[in-house]
């Protein structure tokens, strides 16, 4: 039995104690029981582990080759750099590249990923490494795979058969990219077939929609309408989105009663969208996101997520999701304070519920004890400093655990003197 004392609980401000036996919670609340180990916490804010809904697992770390070089910085120049680098992809490479992402991500907090992996490649090689490395780190991190044709379903020759092989193979989602086949029409039967797909073979469904800057590219529509018909709304998450951004209002009226309806998820990606929309705008020039700000505030479910670690769409990247929220949150203007409050959400619970682990997620009775110590003591403190997190828990067990923070000036010195 394990007792973590003097906690600041994320969205209990009643209770500073959890009881842990055998990897679950078993009380929660104040004066609880004695432990043969107990854990002072020092007042830190406890939050459950941070949620990473959109990742490209099979791209990290092929930004730097000559191949992927992306001179106008844009999502289709990027497609066609990946489509050179993959040629060289095989299974041990694939593999190491994936293994060091996720170990990026969780270093930073991360227990949870729904990874994006191409499956426009007839040896479905990135699919492959990414099976295994799932079943083989499920103790320290939940991934998800959704089985993407980068390259177009009806674009890339072969991609349906393909979507279907990884389906049966085990990937969790089916994937899409409407806005990049080569007619509207096209993209509009992907849509229908990657509904299709998911209830064929019960699966859930997230799509690259609309991430273009074209406020015409309307394919989350019809994404809306289908899976509304199916009742699988809940079920389904819209990736990107950023026409919606650039919608008109009358349009965006309309369809954000149609998303309060249908109970869709939405998934934004500040970082990786700033950087790579409004590339074809000269000022004023947008920055690439969906409309964060009015989703949350009419209670459609929407996340955040770092898309890109140094491929050929984005250099940069490092799976901190505190970085990917401070960016978010400044790109959306959500930050009265009531807001910054909460926002943590776009991390944590939002991304819990767009990947439906909402009944396995969360610091409660009967659950894993998996949370994050943050080294902040309340949730307005951790964004404001961009908290970092000192240690993770999961199933009650350290992934990781930093040394107490130490300064070599005497801060109190120092402040006397301004
Ligand atoms: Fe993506």
């Amino acid at each position: 039995m394990i007792k973590f004392t003097n906690a600041n609980i994320y969205r209990n401000s009643d209770a500073t104690e959890i009881l842990v036996k055998d990897g679950v919670i078993q009380q929660i609340g104040n004066n609880l029981p004695a432990a043969e180990e107990e854990i002072d916490l020092k007042g830190r804010l406890i939050v459950p582990p941070y949620v990473d809904s959109h990742l490209h697992l099979d791209y990290v770390y092929t930004g730097g080759g000559d191949d992927a070089k992306n001179a106008t910085g844009t999502l289709f120049e990027g497609i066609a750099r990946w489509h050179d680098v993959k040629k060289t992809q095989t299974f041990e490479d694939a593999k190491s590249r994936m293994l060091k992402g996720i170990q990026e991500e969780v270093s930073k907090g991360v227990q949870y990923i729904r990874t994006h992996i191409d499956v426009c490649d007839p040896d479905l090689t990135g699919l492959k490494a990414m099976l295994e490395l799932r079943e083989e780190l499920k103790d320290n991190v939940t991934i998800q795979i959704v089985a993407f044709p980068q390259e177009g379903m009806y674009a890339y020759k072969g991609a349906v058969e393909l979507m279907e092989e990884a389906l049966k193979m085990g990937a969790d989602c089916v994937g899409g990219i409407p806005h990049f086949e080569w007619a509207y029409e096209f993209g509009q039967d992907s849509v229908r077939k990657t509904v299709e797909l998911a209830l064929k073979y019960d699966k859930l469904i997230d799509v690259h929609c609309d991430e273009t800057d074209d406020p015409m590219s309307r394919h989350v529509q019809l994404l809306n309408a289908l899976v509304m018909i199916e009742d699988i709304g809940t079920r389904t998450a819209a990736s990107h989105t950023c026409s919606f951004g650039s919608a008109d209002d009358a349009y965006a009226f309309r369809m954000m009663g149609l998303f309060e309806q249908s109970q869709m998820n939405f998934i934004a990606l500040p970082t990786e969208n700033a950087y790579l929309q409004g590339r074809q705008d000269t000022y004023p020039k947008r920055r690439g996101l969906t409309r964060v700000k009015e989703f949350w505030e009419n209670g459609i479910n929407i996340s955040f997520g770092q898309d890109s670690i140094n491929d050929p769409w984005y250099p940069a990247g490092n799976g901190n999701m505190m970085n990917i929220l401070d960016n978010g949150i400044h790109l959306a203007q959500t930050m009265s304070l009531p807001q910054l409050d909460v926002c943590l959400d776009f991390i944590t619970f939002n991304g819990a519920k767009t990947l439906n682990i909402e009944e396995e997620y969360g610091i409660e009775v009967g659950r894993a004890a998996n949370f994050l110590v943050l080294d902040a003591i309340s949730p307005f403190e951790a964004v404001r400093q961009r908290a970092d997190v000192l240690a993770s828990i999961r199933n009650g067990k350290y992934l990781f655990k930093k040394p107490e923070p130490s300064y070599d000036i005497e801060l109190d010195l120092f402040r006397s003197t301004i």
